[in-house]
């Protein structure tokens, strides 16, 4: 079992930080590969033609590694979610009178892309509401996911846990179904990797995208997206220099390449070589390797046990075990209380959490231990 590393980060000690799924805290050694990256850029002769690769190509071992892929190649650097959702639209070829199967209300970068790919070749975007029951709410959402899937389904796109309340969706089953149909599975990461295990090797997704600033523990604008085979051959929604084949030969650069780097290489974002972005993030991936997500998993379970049944006597209402996550989750307020004197409160004892939709999101992660989850717990419980 692992134990608090709230000594590796740089946290202010009067602070309870419940937000992963906002933004992570920067650890300790990822700052000081930070710095250093930084003050390289003091004299350029120290930054080589080959340092463009070398970076790259640590980082993607290292996030092969963490989600269990076996090809690093197939992995690439995004800026964001939205970036890494527009190659896959780019490259679905998709028919009037298909669908697409998304989750009601995720995240916006993968709702947008889904629409105008719909919208513009009058296919139907099928939203999957959640239950308006609480009773089995996350069996049943997945239920009723597994059940809008059809022969008309070109591609179903969601995340492997809700953002907004760490509803766990049963990728396993979804991908069994997908490929029943012939449609592709697009999963976006970004609230499960790095604190919930992936591994693309049992789930064969055809997409996973992935921000690098939330569970990642790296910087903003630097993700990662693997793309598997259906993908080879497909069409990037840029075309950069580095993404061509002998790219490496910088005194032949002019010499156009009508071929691209291999597996999804073709893919990376332009500047995909961002001297302090890439190996803030791969330190720190290597630090989430190290500890492992299954075991920051089964961290997070075992500091929010106490903290989650007081919550749930007072008469809050979190989901079963099972289908929700454990590093992400919401907790709906009884009839009693008033969201807003929670908000004061919370605010007042520096305690950070978010609100989305009609719940508050907790989201612990290795800094925190189980007295955080028991103030916030007993702070909503003395003003309800
Ligand atoms: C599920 C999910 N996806 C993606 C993002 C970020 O998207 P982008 O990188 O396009 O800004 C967030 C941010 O909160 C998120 O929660």
């Amino acid at each position: 079992m692992l134990t608090c590393k709230h000594s590796k980060f740089t946290l202010p000690p009067q602070v309870t930080y419940l937000n992963c799924a906002y933004m992570s805290p920067l650890l300790k050694n990822v700052e000081k590969v930070g710095v250093k990256a930084l003050r390289r850029k003091r004299n350029p002769t120290k930054i080589s033609p080959a340092d463009f690769f070398t970076d790259n190509e640590k980082l993607r071992e290292e996030y092969a590694k963490l989600i269990n892929c076996s090809n690093p190649k197939r992995i690439v650097m995004i800026p964001s979610v939205s970036y890494g959702m527009a190659t896959v639209t780019t490259n679905l070829k998709i028919q009037k009178g298909q669908n697409i199967v998304i989750a009601a209300e995720q995240f916006p970068s993968n709702y947008y892309p889904w629409k105008r790919l719909c919208d513009e070749n009058s296919a139907e975007i099928k939203v999957v509401s959640a239950p308006k029951t609480l009773e089995s709410r996350g069996k049943k959402w997945n239920e009723e996911i597994l059940a809008a899937i059809n022969s008309s389904t070109a591609a179903v796109a969601l995340g492997n846990v809700h953002w907004a309340d760490g509803t766990l969706f049963n990728l396993e089953a979804i991908r069994k179904e997908t490929r029943d149909v012939g449609a592709w599975l697009i999963v976006d990461g970004t609230q499960s990797v790095g604190a919930l295990p992936f591994d693309i090797q049992k789930i064969r997704p055809d997409a996973l995208v992935c921000a690098g600033y939330k569970w990642l523990l790296g910087p903003y604008s630097s993700g990662l997206a693997y793309y598997g085979s259906v993908f080879d051959n497909g069409k990037p929604v840029e075309e950069n220099w580095i993404n061509r084949n002998k790219s490496e030969d910088f005194s032949a650069l002019v010499n156009y390449e009508d071929e691209y780097q291999p597996g999804a290489l073709r893919f990376e974002m332009g500047e995909r070589s961002n001297f302090i972005a890439v190996p803030m993030l791969s330190k720190a991936i290597e630090q989430l390797n190290n500890w492992r997500p299954d075991r920051i998993q089964e961290y997070c379970h075992s500091i929010s046990q106490k903290g989650i049944g007081l919550l749930r006597n007072a008469g809050y209402w979190i989901e079963e075990e099972g289908y929700r996550s454990s590093h992400l989750f919401g907790v709906r307020l009884p009839q009693s209380a008033d969201l807003q004197k929670i908000k004061e409160a919370l605010t007042k004892k520096k305690i950070f959490v978010s609100y989305r939709g009609d719940s508050i999101r907790v989201a612990p992660n290795v800094y925190n231990d189980e007295s955080d989850l028991l103030k916030f717990a007993k702070t909503l419980i003395s003003v309800s």
